[in-house]
């Protein structure tokens, strides 16, 4: 997750949530892409703040820094070296292909040349590790394409060192949508707050947003994502803050109209974040992250030297 700004329910229900379930299945390497976020101009006492705050909603999420690998990606170089071998690797064309640049440099004067290839130094943060499973929302399918396609180039011009990853994205909840226009992802660098739910907005602010979030002039609570794109936002979010699935939540309100919907999902929503942000709250008090972090830092880098070296070495450096 990038430090760019608050962290939304969007990354909570399409990544964050699935790292905390594949920490205890898998061994899971999870970093704040810290140098991801300076594509992008950041100022440097909102960009600690952001990467101190994103590290302690992963662990008050539930990410256990005794199970999985917490780190921050700026403090272990090798991401910084194999991004670089990994751009030299990569065609234009399959950069100026990525929607995600299309969409970020959109109507903008100056574009940073590292917003354009940064998918490149994204493909290394996965390739270090070895990865087999990335968990990541819809957004990022293309990237993983993109990982994919390199760790396949460079096996095949110096021999077999990459495992070929796969993406893991949720069946629902993979692509959570702005509250003021369903045609948008949810995004924590959205100009507007009022587009999303950030994980640490008041409870208050939650219900507010969700009683404002844009609906259709109908009144059906119904799943139609072609035709009732915002309402089917809403349940999906519903769906994913709660034991209940999509059908459950279109036959409890049928026939009730959108009042009575939106006020049990907004309280839904601060069920889910509330006991998140009380042990956020807490975490941040303890200053307990700085030990997280170095302990982080020093597996990650262990584990991502030795890929890094036999890389260099099959290149001929
Ligand atoms: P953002 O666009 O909010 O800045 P990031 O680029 O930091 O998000 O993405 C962090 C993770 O959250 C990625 O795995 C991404 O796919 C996922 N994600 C981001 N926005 C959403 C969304 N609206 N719905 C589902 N998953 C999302
Ligand atoms: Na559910």
């Amino acid at each position: 997750m990038q430090p760019s700004g608050q962290p939304t329910l969007g990354n909570y229900i399409g990544a964050l949530k699935n790292y905390v379930k594949l920490q205890h299945t898998h061994d899971c390497y999870f970093m704040v892409v810290d140098m991801h976020a300076v594509t992008v101009p950041q100022d440097p006492a909102a960009l600690k703040e952001q990467t101190e705050s994103v590290t302690a909603l992963y662990l008050a999420a539930g990410l256990d820094p005794n199970v999985a690998t917490v780190f921050l990606q700026s403090t272990v170089h090798a991401h910084a070296e194999l991004g670089w071998l990994m751009t030299t690797l990569t065609y234009m064309g399959e950069l100026e292909r990525m929607t995600q640049f299309k969409d970020k440099s959109a109507g903008k004067d100056s574009v940073g040349a590292g917003l354009f290839t940064y998918p490149s130094l994204m493909v290394a943060d996965i390739l270090l590790y070895n990865a087999d499973l990335v968990p990541v929302g819809d957004d990022q399918k293309q990237h993983l394409e993109l990982t994919r396609d390199l760790a396949q180039r460079f096996n095949t011009r110096f021999g077999e060192t990459f495992t070929i990853p796969e993406p893991y994205i949720p069946k629902v909840g993979a692509r959570i949508m702005s509250l003021d226009d369903a045609s948008k992802k949810m995004s924590k660098s959205s100009p507007n707050a009022g587009s999303y739910i950030a994980m640490l907005d008041a409870p208050d602010v939650i219900r507010k947003k969700i009683s404002r979030a844009v609906t259709d002039s109908g009144r059906e609570v119904k799943f139609d994502p072609q035709q009732k794109p915002e309402v089917s936002n809403l349940i999906s979010i519903y769906a994913e803050c709660s034991d209940k699935t999509i059908a459950d939540i279109e036959a409890q309100y049928e026939g009730q109209g959108y009042g009575p919907f939106k006020k049990d999902l907004a309280e839904a929503v601060v069920a889910t974040l509330e006991p998140i942000q009380i042990r956020y709250n807490e975490i941040r008090k303890s200053g307990e992250l700085y030990e997280v972090l170095k302990q982080g830092k020093e597996r990650a880098a262990a584990q991502a030297e030795v890929m890094l070296k036999q890389v260099k070495e099959k290149m001929g450096f």
